[in-house]
């Protein structure tokens, strides 16, 4: 019996990184992954992992920035699974000209605003109507350490990632009466291809230095695994919350 037995699951950015290690863990689970990708190929070959382990997962390629296109990853997911339990908004990125706002571009600030807060806040209000005809479900969102420690020189970053986590806590007051539960969980660094790639190219200082994490970098399992318990039935009286899977980096 797995953990997500039955579920529906709409996963953001499923195609790389945290994303595919979460579509994996969640089809192992038992869950139907709607893989809601803006890459193709990446979106493509995790679904074709998926198929070939004889587990169920659609692509549907989407940019959680644009409504039309988050509007049509929704309708797919309800009109090929006819429901959703789960949404897993895991798509975003922090980018390597964002800076300390004394110097910051303003482009920078709402592209990353764009994508970290906005995209979220777009895929709950297009899936939320779905999870409470479900009778109930569970949002994942997805912040970071830089949204509840501030990290320096990444301002736009931090601030997107913080909105999320502001926004977990309303929706999950206002969406309790429906049964609906939403939390967040916050990676440390962790050791995807792309994060790996633009931690390197940045200059020191900036972004938390991966040796203040006190367990060490994580791999995409591990942040994978928080998503997982929040996710399922297992974390059904815990909501408003963000789980830190950060090696301790914001503990006392
Ligand atoms: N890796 C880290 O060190 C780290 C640390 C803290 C928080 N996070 C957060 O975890 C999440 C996943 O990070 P990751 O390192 O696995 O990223 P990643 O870049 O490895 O994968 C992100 C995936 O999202 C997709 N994507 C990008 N823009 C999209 C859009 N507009 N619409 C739909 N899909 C889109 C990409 O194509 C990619 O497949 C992000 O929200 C990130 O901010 C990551």
């Amino acid at each position: 019996m797995g953990r997500l037995n039955g579920k529906i699951a709409v996963m953001t950015g499923g195609g790389a990184g945290i994303g595919r290690a979460a579509v994996e863990i969640f089809a192992r689970e038992g869950a139907k992954v709607v893989v809601a990708e803006l890459d193709p190929d990446f979106g493509r070959s995790t679904v074709e992992a998926q198929t070939a382990a004889d587990r169920e997962a659609i692509f549907v390629e989407t940019d959680v920035t644009n409504e039309a296109s988050v509007k049509a990853a929704v309708e797919a997911a309800v009109s090929t699974f006819g429901r959703i339990d789960i949404l897993y908004n895991n798509a975003g990125a922090s980018f390597l000209d964002d800076s300390a706002t004394e110097k910051g571009d303003p482009e920078v600030f709402w592209k990353t605003l764009r994508l970290n807060l906005f995209g979220t806040w777009l895929m709950c209000r297009e899936t939320i109507p779905h999870l409470r005809a479900a009778g109930g479900g569970a949002i994942v969102n997805t912040t970071s350490t830089a949204g509840i420690v501030g990290l320096e020189n990444i301002d736009a970053y931090s601030s997107a990632k913080g909105g999320v986590i502001s926004l977990t806590r309303a929706l999950a007051r206002q969406l309790a009466s429906d049964n609906i539960r939403v939390n967040a969980v916050a990676p440390t660094r962790t050791l995807t291809e792309r994060a790996t790639r633009i931690n390197n190219a940045r200059p020191t200082g900036t972004g938390g230095e991966g040796n203040r994490n006190r367990l060490g970098d994580a791999m995409p399992e591990h942040i994978a695994y928080g998503a997982l318990f929040l996710a399922s039935d297992e974390a059904a009286r815990v909501t408003g919350h963000t789980l830190p899977v950060d090696s301790g980096f914001t503990s006392s």
